[in-house]
């Protein structure tokens, strides 16, 4: 049969996103985010993120569909992002998704941001071997993965005790006086700087932490390291050398997640290492990852960075496998799902 051609919307976060694919082949991948908005509260504030997305929906929708040049007729289906993210930001996606479906009698389905934060890298590099490890790396998650099938069986093996990865680069760029969101400052902040000057701690990764907890990952002690490390400067009157201190903890952070990666793959028999999410934009995890990988005989697949932080096309992506694989849509009136696990 033909490939299907999916519409996907995102819009769990601040980023209005629809992506339309056909099969695994990307034809468009318009994003429209509030981020401008929220900038000056220091984070993402739910109340005006809903409102963007209701006025950015069916632009971006439109704008998508002349890009990929096709019609709603042309459409086999709609998928939309359930959960997890913010409450009022998703019901927008999904009420719109479901008045699409409606109006247009195309199947729906419902799906998993974190899901296709993961299958986003079918699109340029194929379908996934059974076995496969995911690491998750977003602003509100962290985890590993054992993965089966991106349309249906995936393991979760271990995650963050507390903070996300990424909230912890939002929190540490706050202290080191950064705008929000602060990853990608402090990734080019660390571009400059040496990664050795100072010995940030690796969490869970020793001891009885790492018997207890072989998979899991705790970020919230590194991030009160350098808050400490930072403070004790000021309390000299010492001027912050913060490209140094930016490298530095991002080498931490780096470390423990490619470290348990490399970890969980070998022992679990994969010979793929697979990445996800936002912070896999990031220079210094996609450069340790490679290394890693390689050093461990270990095949490595990560999404081009545009393709890491949120988007309609992996939404797009996860509903192309889901219609591959026959699964039957979602009725229509599932909850838009905020703690979806
Ligand atoms: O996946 P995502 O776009 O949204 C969630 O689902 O959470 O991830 C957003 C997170 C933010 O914490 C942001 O600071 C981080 O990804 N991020 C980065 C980079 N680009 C985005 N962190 C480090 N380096 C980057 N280049
Ligand atoms: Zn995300």
């Amino acid at each position: 049969r033909s490939q299907p051609l999916v519409l996907g919307i995102e819009s769990s976060c601040d980023e209005t996103g629809v992506g339309i694919v056909r099969g695994l082949d990307l034809l468009a991948n318009e994003v429209a985010s509030s981020m401008d908005q929220h900038a000056r509260f220091g984070g993402v504030v739910p109340e005006v993120a809903s409102r963007a997305h209701l006025e950015a929906m069916v632009p971006t929708v439109q704008r998508a569909l002349q890009t990929a040049e096709v019609t709603w007729d042309d459409l086999d289906a709609i998928a939309v992002t359930a959960g997890p993210g913010l409450a009022g930001a998703l019901m927008v996606g999904v009420g719109a998704a479901k008045s699409y479906a409606q109006a247009t009698g195309k199947p729906l389905y419902g799906v998993n941001h974190l899901r296709a934060h993961l299958a986003v890298d079918t699109l340029e590099h194929g379908e996934v071997e059974p076995g496969t490890l995911g690491l998750l790396v977003s602003g509100g998650h962290t985890s590993l993965l054992l993965i089966e099938d991106l349309a249906g069986k995936v393991t979760e093996l271990g995650e963050t005790i507390d903070d996300a990865a990424g909230e912890a680069y939002d929190k540490v760029a706050r202290i080191l006086g950064m705008p929000f969101p602060g990853g990608p400052h402090i990734d080019k902040a660390a571009q400059d700087g040496d990664a050795e000057y100072v010995n940030f701690p690796r969490g869970l990764t020793s001891g009885r932490d790492m018997q207890r907890h072989r998979y899991d990952y705790s970020f919230s002690g590194l991030k009160t390291a350098v808050a400490r490390w930072v403070e004790a400067q000021r309390a000299e009157g010492r001027d912050i050398p913060i490209n140094h201190v930016a490298a530095s903890f991002q080498e931490a952070v780096c470390d423990v997640l490619t470290r348990k990666a490399i970890l969980a793959a070998k022992e679990h028999g994969a010979d793929t290492l697979m990445l996800g999410g936002g912070v896999v934009a990031n220079s210094r995890l996609r450069a340790l990852a490679w290394e890693r990988a390689e050093a461990a005989g270990m095949r490595v697949r990560q999404p081009r960075p545009a393709l890491c932080t949120d988007n309609g096309a992996m939404v797009a992506a996860l509903g192309s496998h889901l219609v591959a694989a026959d699964v039957a849509p979602s009725q229509l009136d599932f909850p838009a799902d905020s703690s979806l696990s």
